[in-house]
Formats: C-alpha cells, sequence, structure tokens
C-alpha cells in the first residue's frame, strides 16, 4: 500500500446543481494512513465532493487521482474496485435483512456457492479487527443507528476499501458510541488505511484528524491544514468566514405580562406511562424560560401538550384564555407557534415546495386566503421576501423543502413560525444537528422575538444553550419540574443536582 502518492488528489473539482456551484474548483488531497477532516456548514458541498469521488456524480472539471493514477468514475463500483469505500449520511441498508445478508448484497460471487458461514467468518475477524461488533444473523430493522452505522463501514470493508469515506458519521450517534467510532477510526488508520471524515463539529476535528479541508459555500478556505496547534476558534472563522460569537449578548429590559400559564399539568407518554407530572410554570412576555433536562424526562410531551398536540390534566391558559385540550387550531388562533423537534416529518412536508411550506399555516387568512382561495402570487412574493430576510439558501422558493440542509430547512420553520408573530414560541432543540452559523442565526432570532415581547419557551438538551439564552431555567426530571431558577447567579453544580433528580434545595 505505501506508494510515494498521497491516497488522493482531488484537482480542481467543479460540480454543479441546478442554481446551485456546489463545488467550485476544489482540492483535496488524502494522504495515506491519515484521518482528513473535511469540514463545512450545511451545504458547503461536502457530500457532493466525497459523492464524486465515490463514483455517484461525475464533475463537470477537474481531476481525480488515486495513487498517482488518473481515475474516471461512472459508478460505485469503479470507486470500490479502486479501494475506495462511503459510508452515506443516510444508511442504504436492508431492514428486512440480516447483517450478513447486507454485508454480502450486490457482491458479484453467486449466492449458491457460497458458504454463510465462511463468510460469517471473515464478518467476524473484521469485527474483531476494527471493534465494529454487531450480531451477524440479526435483521437490520432490530439495530439502533449505531449498530446499522458499524454494518455500514463492515459491507466497505469487506470490499476491501482502503480509503473509507464518513459522511458526518457521528451526527446520529451517543456520545459513547462516538467515542467508539473513534477508536475504530484510529484502528483503521494504523492497519495503513486512509479515512475523509466528514463532520460540521469542530471539537471532533480537534480530537481526531491529523488535517483538515474546510469548504464555504462550495469553495475551499483551508486546504489539508495540519491540526497541530489549531483551535476550534480557527477552525470556526474558516467555516462561516467571519468571527463566531460563542457568547451571545442578551440585553436586559422589563418584563411584560405572564402570557402562558401551565397549572398542574400532567400527561402520559405514548406507552401509557405517565410522562408530565403535576407540572406548573408561567411564561411572560419578552422573557424566554428555559427548560433543561436530560432527553426522553417529559420534554417532548410538554411541547406536546401545550400545542394540543396531547391529552393532559390540569390547566393550560394563553393570555387567560384557557387551551388544554383543544384542538391545536385553538392554540394557533391564540399565537402560539412551534419549532417542534423533528424538523422533516412534523415541522414541513419535504415534498412541497419553500412557497407551500411557508404558507402552511398562514393560508387561511389574507392577504394569502381571500375566503375560498389562495392567492399563489401573494403566496410566492411572501416567501421570496422571507426567503431572503431569513437567508434561506435554496436555488428557489419552488424546491422542494426536503431539499433543503438542517439549518436551512430550521431557518425555514422559523421564517414561518415568527411571521405570525407568535405571543409565544414554543422551541423544542431550535439548534440540535446544525453548524455554527446557523446556530448562531437561529440563536440571534430567538433574541430577537424575545426582545419583540415574545414569552419563549426553549427546550433543549445542551445546557450551554439554555444557560446562554434563558432568563429563567425550569430543570425538568421524569416529568417533574424540580426547580425553577434565575440564570443571572446560576449554580450549574446545582442544575446539574436537578437534572439527576434531586429537588432545589428551598433557602
Ligand atoms: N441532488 C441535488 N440536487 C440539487 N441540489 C443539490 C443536490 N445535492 C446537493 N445540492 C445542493 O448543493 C449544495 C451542497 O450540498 P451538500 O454537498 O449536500 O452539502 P453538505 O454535505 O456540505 O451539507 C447545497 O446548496 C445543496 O442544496
Ligand atoms: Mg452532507
Amino acid at each position: 500500500m505505501n506508494s510515494i502518492y498521497p491516497a488522493i488528489e482531488m484537482k480542481d473539482i467543479v460540480i454543479e446543481f441546478p442554481g446551485v456551484l456546489a463545488n467550485d474548483h476544489v482540492n483535496l488531497t488524502l494522504q495515506e494512513g491519515e484521518i482528513h477532516a473535511l469540514l463545512g456548514e450545511n451545504g458547503a458541498g461536502k457530500s457532493t465532493l466525497m459523492n464524486s469521488l465515490a463514483g455517484l456524480y461525475k464533475p463537470v472539471f477537474g481531476t481525480i487521482l488515486v495513487r498517482g493514477e488518473l481515475v474516471n468514475f461512472n459508478s460505485p463500483r469503479d470507486a470500490i474496485a479502486k479501494g475506495i469505500g462511503m459510508v452515506h449520511q443516510h444508511f442504504m441498508l436492508v431492514p428486512t435483512q440480516t447483517v450478513t445478508e447486507n454485508i454480502l448484497l450486490g457482491l458479484d460471487e453467486p449466492r449458491y456457492v457460497m458458504s454463510l458461514k465462511k463468510f460469517d467468518k471473515k464478518i467476524l475477524d473484521l469485527q474483531e479487527k476494527y471493534g465494529l461488533y454487531v450480531e451477524p444473523t440479526t435483521k437490520i430493522w432490530q439495530l439502533s443507528v449505531g449498530e446499522q452505522q458499524r454494518v455500514e463501514i463492515l459491507k466497505t470493508l469487506y470490499r476491501g476499501a482502503n480509503i473509507l469515506i464518513m459522511d458526518e458519521p457521528t451526527a446520529v450517534l451517543s456520545p459513547r458510541e462516538i467515542g467508539e467510532l473513534m477508536e475504530t477510526m484510529r484502528s483503521m488508520t494504523e492497519e495503513g488505511k486512509s479515512i475523509i471524515f466528514i463532520t460540521h463539529k469542530l471539537g471532533e476535528v480537534v480530537d481526531i484528524a491529523d488535517r483538515v479541508t474546510v469548504l464555504r459555500k462550495g469553495v475551499v478556505t483551508a486546504e489539508g491544514e495540519s491540526m497541530k496547534g489549531v483551535t476550534k476558534k480557527d477552525l470556526a472563522q474558516r467555516m462561516v468566514g467571519r468571527e463566531v460569537v460563542f457568547t451571545v449578548e442578551r440585553s436586559s429590559h422589563e418584563l411584560g405580562e405572564v402570557v402562558v400559564e401551565l397549572e398542574n399539568v400532567s400527561a402520559i407518554n405514548n406507552r401509557g406511562l405517565p410522562a408530565l407530572k403535576d407540572v406548573s410554570l408561567s411564561v411572560r412576555s419578552g422573557e424566554i424560560l428555559g427548560l433543561a433536562g436530560v432527553g426522553g424526562n417529559g420534554q417532548s410531551e410538554l411541547a406536546e401538550v401545550i400545542t394540543g398536540l396531547r391529552q393532559c390534566t390540569g390547566y393550560i391558559a394563553i393570555q387567560g384564555e384557557e387551551i388544554s385540550n383543544f384542538p391545536p387550531i385553538k392554540a394557533i388562533k391564540q399565537g402560539v407557534s412551534h419549532i417542534p423537534e423533528d424538523r422533516t416529518a412534523v415541522g414541513t412536508a419535504p415534498r412541497l415546495s419553500l412557497t407551500d411550506n411557508t404558507i402552511m399555516k398562514g393560508y387561511r387568512d389574507k392577504p394569502i386566503g381571500d375566503g375560498w382561495r389562495i392567492n399563489f402570487q401573494v403566496a410566492e412574493d411572501h416567501t421570496s421576501v422571507l426567503k431572503d430576510q431569513f437567508n434561506i439558501l435554496a436555488p428557489s422558493i419552488h424546491t422542494p423543502a426536503g431539499k433543503l440542509s438542517g439549518g436551512n430547512l430550521q431557518k425555514l420553520i422559523l421564517a414561518r413560525e415568527i411571521n405570525s408573530e407568535p405571543k409565544f414560541l414554543v422551541a423544542m432543540q431550535p439548534t440540535r444537528g446544525l453548524d455554527v452559523g446557523a446556530i448562531e442565526d437561529i440563536r440571534a432570532l430567538l433574541l430577537e422575538q424575545r426582545k419583540n415581547g415574545a414569552a419563549i419557551l426553549l427546550i433543549s438538551e445542551e445546557l450551554d444553550e439554555v444557560l446562554s439564552l434563558s432568563d429563567r431555567i425550569a430543570v425538568i426530571s421524569e416529568g417533574k419540574i424540580m426547580g425553577i431558577v434565575d440564570s443571572e447567579n446560576v449554580d450549574i453544580d446545582q442544575i446539574g443536582m436537578m437534572m439527576a433528580g434531586m429537588e432545589q434545595e428551598r433557602e
């Protein structure tokens, strides 16, 4: 495997989509045996570049060399033949088949002469070598996301890949699984394999990469820089092209009247178990109440009862008007806006255009709806304005929402929800999975709403986010509010204790 040439040289790569120059004369060199991070915001062009290296897209310009040899891939098969394997962001496994079947799927060897035992042995060897444990006879649908990823990695290794491209592999993993994946990556490079590791998380680049290439809007802003002495801040700057403020400026101002009130609200979850227990809280105009807590402690159910998506006992009112156990339209009419946890399944209709998604909620009202029909011209003009105002990067207002990157999709949801001038905004994990630039934009938008007098319930597992944005912080554990503290002189240890289920000490 040792050659005087780099494993991969991509030179001057240009890839276009209608209305988007996804890769604008991009260079990337992967040395043998290194972990090379490919860093960039959502939509920067990382997946596109790597799809061309994996034989899925053809650049309109530029060259690719594999160990010094000029190649011209027409399909993933050609790339695999050169030892290049890609683990995609969205897995490509057959849910009803077993791990082994999926790993062998699509291989040339005819099934009838194949001894499953023998192949299992090769799989077991790979598992052993790289710590990629997953029971070979299990069906894919029975596996966790982390295990499914291991199957994808095994699949590429089985095909003899010695150059691995991993497209945002950590996005779907728990912190423990991320640690395990990093171990696997290290053992792969020790074996002489080379890895391109795509991410938009700065910390991960610092932790594991030997070198980094940064893309911004299709252009390289750091080309194969050594990671020695490079800080997160340096990386962030190259990624978004400006000094990133990691701490937000939260102006102090007078709070208004109480907008939202919850009294003794209880609810059960989908499995029939108690999810919320006697929750009482209120949020005032111009206030952000942050709800901190470990995920799965009743946060989703709380957002659902407020927005009318789940039944509850107790009392919920917006400006004195009860909304509990009414259909969601009642909450909308009362000025409740919702940034849901699941952007794709709940927040948007992926097949519909930007315009359709924007008017989804307001189509009944003037000027878009005029009693019996929708005025599409008004709807489109309105969407164009929002697209500019919220800096939503998309080819056009006719683009299906499903084609947007995570950050742009979230901006689209915010545009729709904020545009209705909500009295009360429920924001659930509003920045999860987004890159630094988009996180900054979204946080700024929330603070702007606060300034405009909206009451905001910010539900987030990111403690930093809760601490920096909130006026007051409520901590939830097992469906109960353990305490509510002022963010001015907050004691992190105390918050930690409450998150762990200990009630706030009374002074
Ligand atoms: N199949 C496609 N059709 C049209 N536009 C696309 C397609 N794939 C990606 N794009 C656009 O190309 C740009 C780069 O996307 P992508 O490579 O997925 O970015 P990243 O992986 O860095 O998030 C984005 O503006 C995206 O909307
Ligand atoms: Mg991508």
